[in-house]
């Protein structure tokens, strides 16, 4: 009998397992793209693997540049509508067309996406969520703003922390902001959370420093 080889259940063997599942996705995609009632969500699954397959590692990360970034999270966060047929969200952006952010487009994916998802997840009718940055030669900030029913000033002090969450079900696990912050710590920045001034809605802010 050949040798059990110790530690091999790497993240390679992982990512492994994981194209077999996405590989039963894309089958069903194409399964279902061969009607046209079903073409555009056969296409928000193939976005959602080849999503999946980024975050894991198994495709090569794209230089963050954060208005394409924002776009991507902006896609991810509308499918997630589309096929939860929830409502759908209004993307304002303001966004110098030549802001790159540090380190991994990767990690601000999952920045922006969390943080579209929750504006979108609150919100029980078409709502707005506006994405601002301004640059200065310190600094980066960034704004994200939505118009649904802004935190409870109970939450507001934990709401960072890992399993604080008001949602029930469907296998939450307030993780969200969570890693948010810890993305955000990473490149030595810092985010707020707080409700709009004269308006409805949450606004979440982040500050990086330009090293
Ligand atoms: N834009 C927002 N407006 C109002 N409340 C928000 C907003 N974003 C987050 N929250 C509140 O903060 C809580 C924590 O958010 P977080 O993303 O960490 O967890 P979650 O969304 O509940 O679960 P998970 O992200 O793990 O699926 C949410 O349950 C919600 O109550
Ligand atoms: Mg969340």
């Amino acid at each position: 009998m050949d040798e059990l080889v110790d530690g091999d259940l790497t993240h390679e063997t992982l990512i492994h397992d994981l194209n077999n599942v996405f590989e039963t996705i894309t089958e069903a995609a194409e399964l279902l793209s061969s009607d046209k009632h079903w073409k555009d969500l056969a296409a928000t699954l193939n976005r959602s693997v080849v999503r999946g397959k980024r975050l894991l590692g198994a495709l090569p990360d794209s230089t963050p540049n954060m208005a394409v970034i924002v776009e991507d999270a902006i896609q991810s966060v509308t499918d997630y509508c589309i096929a939860a047929r929830r409502p759908r969200m209004r993307f304002v952006r303001q966004i110098p067309a030549d802001l790159h952010l540090p380190g991994s487009a990767k990690d601000w994916e999952r920045v922006f996406a969390n943080l579209f998802l929750n504006a979108a997840q609150i919100m029980h009718k078409p709502g707005r969520i506006d994405i601002a940055a301004q640059r200065t030669p310190e600094a980066t900030t960034i704004a994200v703003s939505d118009n649904g029913p802004g935190i409870s000033p109970e939450l507001l002090p934990r709401i960072f922390r890992p399993n604080v969450s008001t949602k029930k079900g469907n296998g939450r696990s307030g993780l969200g902001l969570h890693i948010v912050a810890s993305i955000v710590k990473k490149y030595s920045g810092r985010v707020q959370a707080s409700n709009r001034e004269g308006a409805a809605g949450a606004i979440f802010t982040i500050f990086l420093p330009v090293l």
